[in-house]
Order: C-alpha cells, then sequence, then structure tokens
C-alpha cells in the first residue's frame, strides 16, 4: 500500500479506517476485524462518540500481541467546544483515555469553528465563540504544545480552506502537517491539493464513498448518490472491482489518504483490497470530468449561524 510522507520520516498508510457514524456496538468489532485483516491506520474523533468502544478493540489486538500499536497509525481530533488554549490537552488526554493509548500519531483541529465548551451542537448564536474571542492561532499553537509534551506526534488540521491556511501560516511558526476534508469525484478539491502539495501538507480524503449513511437531516433531498454514478459504475466492471473500491483507490492513486467507513466485515476487507487494483489514465480522465464541487458534508446544519455561515467556514 502507498503511504504518506511526513517531515520526520514518518509513514502514514494512505489507506485507512473511518469510524464517523459507526455505531459505537458495531465498531469495536469493526476495529478490530480491520486491525486483523491488514488495515494499519484508523481514524477517530472525540465528538464521534465512538472512542470508547475503539478504544476496546485496540486495547484487545493490542494486548493479544497480533497487532503492534507502534505498526498502527491512529488520528484522532479535537471537538469545536475544547479550542481555548486551556481546554487542549485535557481534550486530548480524554481522547487518550478513551482509546486506552499513550500518544496519537497525529491529532486535528476538527473544525474552523470554536463554540462555549459546554456546547456539542450550537443551536443559537450565542453558544459560538467568535474566531476574535478564540483565535485558530491560539488553538494551533496549543496543539504544537501536545506535540511538545508528547502526546501526539503530528498535529494537523481539519476542514480548513488554502484561506484559513495561509492565514495560519502568516501566525505561526510552524504548518500543520495533515489537512483533512471531504474529497471525492464530486468533490475533487484540485486547488486545495495544489496549494497543501506547495506547502508540505497531506491530505486526507473523507466521506470518500459518499458518506450515504449521513443521518436524514444532513442530507439534501436531491443528493447525488456517488457509488451510483454511472461512470464508476463502468470503471468498477471494467477492474472487476467494486464502486466503492475503484473510489478508494482513485484517492489512493492520487497522493491523498483515504478513510472508507464501514462497520461491515466483509465491506472492511473489501475496501482494503482496493489496493491491489491499478487506474488507467482513461479512467483517470472520465473521472476528472465528474467533479462538480459538490459537498455531502456541507457544515451548516451543524454550525450555521450569522457569523459562523457555511460560506464562512469553507471561504466560498
Ligand atoms: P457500511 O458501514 O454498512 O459498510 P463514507 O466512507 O464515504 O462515509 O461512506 C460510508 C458508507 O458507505 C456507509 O454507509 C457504509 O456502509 C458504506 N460502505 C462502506 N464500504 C462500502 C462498500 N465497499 N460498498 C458499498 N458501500 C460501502
Amino acid at each position: 500500500m502507498r503511504t504518506l510522507k511526513f517531515k520526520n520520516g514518518d509513514l502514514m498508510p494512505a489507506v485507512g479506517l473511518g469510524t464517523w457514524k459507526s455505531e459505537p456496538k458495531m465498531v469495536e468489532n469493526a476495529v478490530e476485524h480491520a486491525l486483523k485483516n491488514g488495515y494499519r491506520h484508523i481514524d477517530c474523533a472525540a465528538i464521534y462518540g465512538n472512542e470508547n468502544e475503539v478504544g476496546n478493540a485496540f486495547k484487545k489486538v493490542f494486548d493479544s500481541g497480533e497487532v503492534k500499536r507502534e505498526d498502527v497509525w491512529v488520528t484522532s481530533k479535537l471537538w469545536n467546544n475544547a479550542h481555548k488554549k486551556e481546554d487542549v490537552i485535557p481534550a486530548l488526554k480524554q481522547t487518550l483515555k478513551d482509546l486506552q493509548l499513550d500518544y496519537l500519531d497525529l491529532y486535528l483541529m476538527h473544525w474552523p469553528v470554536a463554540f462555549s465548551p459546554e456546547v456539542k451542537f450550537p443551536e443559537k448564536d450565542e453558544q459560538f465563540l467568535s474566531l476574535e474571542e478564540v483565535p485558530l492561532s491560539e488553538t494551533w499553537e496549543a496543539l504544537l504544545e501536545a506535540k511538545k509534551q508528547g502526546l501526539v506526534k503530528h498535529v494537523g488540521v481539519s476542514n480548513f480552506s488554502s484561506t484559513k491556511l495561509e492565514n495560519l501560516r502568516k501566525e505561526t511558526t510552524e504548518m500543520p502537517e495533515m489537512n483533512q476534508v471531504e474529497l471525492h469525484p464530486y468533490l475533487q478539491q484540485n486547488d486545495l491539493l495544489e496549494y497543501c502539495s506547495e506547502h508540505g501538507i497531506n491530505l486526507t480524503a473523507y466521506s470518500p464513498l459518499g458518506s450515504g449513511d449521513r443521518t436524514e437531516d444532513m442530507k439534501a433531498d436531491d443528493e447525488p448518490i456517488l457509488l451510483e454514478n454511472e461512470v464508476i459504475q463502468k470503471i468498477a466492471k471494467k477492474h472487476n472491482a467494486s464502486p466503492a473500491q475503484i473510489l478508494i483507490k482513485w484517492a489512493e492513486l492520487r497522493g491523498t489518504a483515504v478513510i472508507p467507513k464501514s462497520t461491515n466485515e466483509g465491506r472492511i476487507e473489501q475496501n482494503l483490497q482496493s489496493v491491489g487494483y491499478e487506474l488507467d489514465k482513461e479512467d483517470f480522465q472520465e473521472i476528472a470530468k465528474l467533479d462538480k464541487h459538490y459537498r455531502y458534508v456541507k457544515g451548516d446544519a451543524q454550525f450555521a449561524t450569522e457569523g459562523n455561515s457555511y460560506e464562512n467556514i469553507f471561504d466560498e
């Protein structure tokens, strides 16, 4: 499998298991099955509400000696209600406790948006903290401090536009090593990919299969179903692969990491087997034409209030 290289030479396996939307009662088995079947990269977050169960799987597999902790890349993310500098390390320590780990390989600022500490999902404007009150650079500096303390090996961000990365660049001595964003053939992120590669930032593609298991309130009535796209299905047939495998392989070949979520044992295995396929120039040309800047995860359902609109989050 391809790997992504970090500045100190550390290598992140390109294909990982996503755990967003994985129900707590399913995720323990999913992570255990993934690790026992070759996955060496697991993507987590505090807000997914399942880190305890992911941690149970880590403990079981690492204690059994079947897989070593140091051979697995574990990412987690800081929720938006812990952006103040004094809240970052306590939030990280809670994640480490839940995951039953001594360190993370990568810790990301989940969104460029801050909430009051007691708020998980804001319903009113007052529940946000403005970026003047808690600048992104303050949260970022606290992440760097966590790295200095050895709690995490690498730090990065998620859902950051190139504008926000550029602003951060002016305010910090050390740039994020990773930006995790929604990325798939309907949202190919070519400009962001270019900006990140110019500045030595790796990208991870989330929702690579179109995240069809989002709750209804997160879905648009007329949204396109990526796995049913005719071009993807045609390419899948040509390679004797599944549409999901084509989407994963496409992301991997573009040099990004990719974190398809599944709690189904067969699909967990199938998704990793995507690394064995190849795509040709024609496939790439056809997939390139599918880009329509379509976001499945708009942020607005969770974060839209006057000062934190969809436009503000992605700077578009
Ligand atoms: P399940 O967990 O039942 O396998 P994303 O990674 O874009 O968020 O997409 C996750 C969704 O895609 C889930 O509904 C997941 O269902 C489904 N999924 C994961 N792997 C596959 C696959 N190989 N084929 C079809 N659907 C898949």
